[in-house]
């Protein structure tokens, strides 16, 4: 084409108020669905039930020798993408890849991939695998950031050792009162994190600075039902619910079954489920979407012709707000001795954690929304009635949590189900809206 010409389509150009649409923008950055539904198909082979498959669901809890595997593996793969994982002093894995502007804050995103006994392919692994797949799409088509981006897995998340939310906690410096003397198995919380590269002793330097950090970002399945029912592919979560935790410990009195008159005997599995029954009848006592539940109980001694004379009971209680889940617990507490005292046991109430609730930072939420808009992708505002990491890091800086459907709302359950499709989505929406804070000021307090 001759100087002339050129010159005057440039100027052309110049004045041409608008292209179409179709020329005006690049086609979406679209993460690699099918190396994200690989990398999720190989970490769910780490705490698989023996002889079992995909479906069969995974127990990988927090610091098993399938959690320790599953972790070598991660760092495996980010060693494969030229990423240096770091461990630290809670057993946390990060790696961060630098940005282009000295100086800046990194976005932090991720997730857990430890899993509750019995539990499924998709809470934290969704999460967890979707920003690696992130930073590998970002490495591979040189997207360069402002911001240096830093991946993290968060060691064990689910409950165990009496809480949950370890590893983020332990960076927001939420530790707990003898916590790392806590015993399950036979084992010190301080002997299991060992297992992962973690150090009680060290645990201070696991610890993160508020606003150490431009934003946190956490891609999540939404483990209830809400979008499932109503269609919509994206969750922007509003808030984290509050979760308290109490250990109960019924004492009453073993003795034969055959020999013991009913009058007679001190049955600490009766008190037990009338304690039961209570948490149930607090939970349903007034209007709102709180919740309590009994999950792990342990009879003593366990024996069919033996009057129970010891039960140990979890008991936790979870709503948005703080205060109405204290108030549940108070009257839980009440319950128990009305239920000793009638039933001639002795009932120990122990509170053993809160994990406070977060409100998710508002232009953080309207980041997500507009990034699924920009993916032509309908997404919902919702509460998390379930626990995340995200709820600890909120104490340190800004937040955001993106939610992918449950089907049918299952979770915790080798019967957990999440479509690929939307799981690919979610990792699309988390990426634009990582590209999109990347472009937003440093964040001030309350924005
Ligand atoms: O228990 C929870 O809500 C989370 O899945 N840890
Ligand atoms: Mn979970
Ligand atoms: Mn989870």
């Amino acid at each position: 084409m001759n100087r002339r010409r050129f010159s005057r389509g440039l100027a052309l150009l110049a004045l041409t108020p608008s292209l179409p649409a179709f020329a005006q923008t690049a086609p979406p950055l679209r993460t690699n669905a099918g190396r994200l539904r690989k990398r999720l198909e190989d970490l769910s082979v780490f705490g698989r039930p023996a002889g079992g498959t995909f479906a069969d669901g995974v127990s990988r809890t927090g610091f098993s020798d399938a959690d320790v595997e599953a972790h070598a593996w991660l760092q495996r793969e980010m060693r494969a993408l030229g990423l240096e994982p770091k461990v630290d002093a809670a057993g946390n894995v990060s790696a961060v890849r630098p940005g282009t502007v000295p100086g800046l804050a990194p976005i932090l995103f991720g997730s857990h991939i430890d899993s509750v006994r019995g539990g499924g392919n998709f809470d934290g692994d969704v999460g967890s695998m979707s920003s690696l797949e992130v930073m590998a799409t970002l490495i591979e088509k040189k997207v360069a950031t402002r911001h240096p981006l830093e991946y993290v897995v968060w060691a064990a998340e689910e409950s165990n050792f009496g809480s949950g939310l370890h590893g983020s906690r332990m960076a927001a410096g939420l530790i707990e009162e003898g916590e790392f003397e806590r015993v399950q198995n036979g084992v010190t919380k301080r002997e299991a994190m060992k297992r992962l590269g973690g150090d009680a002793s060290r645990i201070a330097e696991a610890r993160r600075a508020r606003g150490s950090f431009h934003a946190y970002l956490e891609l999540h399945i939404e483990q209830g039902g809400k979008l499932d029912r109503a269609g919509v592919p994206i969750g922007v979560v509003e808030g984290i619910v509050t979760i308290d935790d109490y250990d109960v410990h019924v004492r009453g009195f073993a003795n034969h079954a055959g020999t013991t008159p009913m009058a007679e005997r001190r049955d600490a599995l009766v008190a037990a489920s009338q304690i039961v029954q209570a948490v149930q009848q607090i939970a349903n006592g007034e209007a709102g979407a709180q919740v309590g539940t009994v999950g792990q109980m342990t009879v003593r001694p366990n024996a069919p012709n033996v009057v129970p004379g010891d039960v140990e009971m979890t008991v936790e209680f979870r709503d948005l707000d703080g205060a109405k889940v204290a108030r549940l617990g108070a009257a839980l507490k009440e319950r128990c001795a009305q239920i000793a005292k009638a039933s001639n046991t002795e009932v120990e109430v122990v509170f053993t954690s809160r994990h406070e609730g977060a409100r998710a930072t508002p232009s953080i939420q309207a980041a997500i929304e507009k990034a699924a808009a920009s993916l032509s992708l309908n997404s919902m505002r919702l509460p998390s009635g379930a626990g995340h990491d995200a709820q600890a890091i909120a104490t340190l800086g800004p937040m955001g949590m993106i939610f992918v459907p449950s089907v049918a709302g299952i979770s915790h359950s080798p019967r957990e189900l999440s479509r690929w499709n939307e799981i690919a989505q979610g990792a699309d929406v988390l990426m634009a809206t990582i590209l999109e804070l990347d472009a937003s000021a440093p964040w001030t307090p309350g924005r």
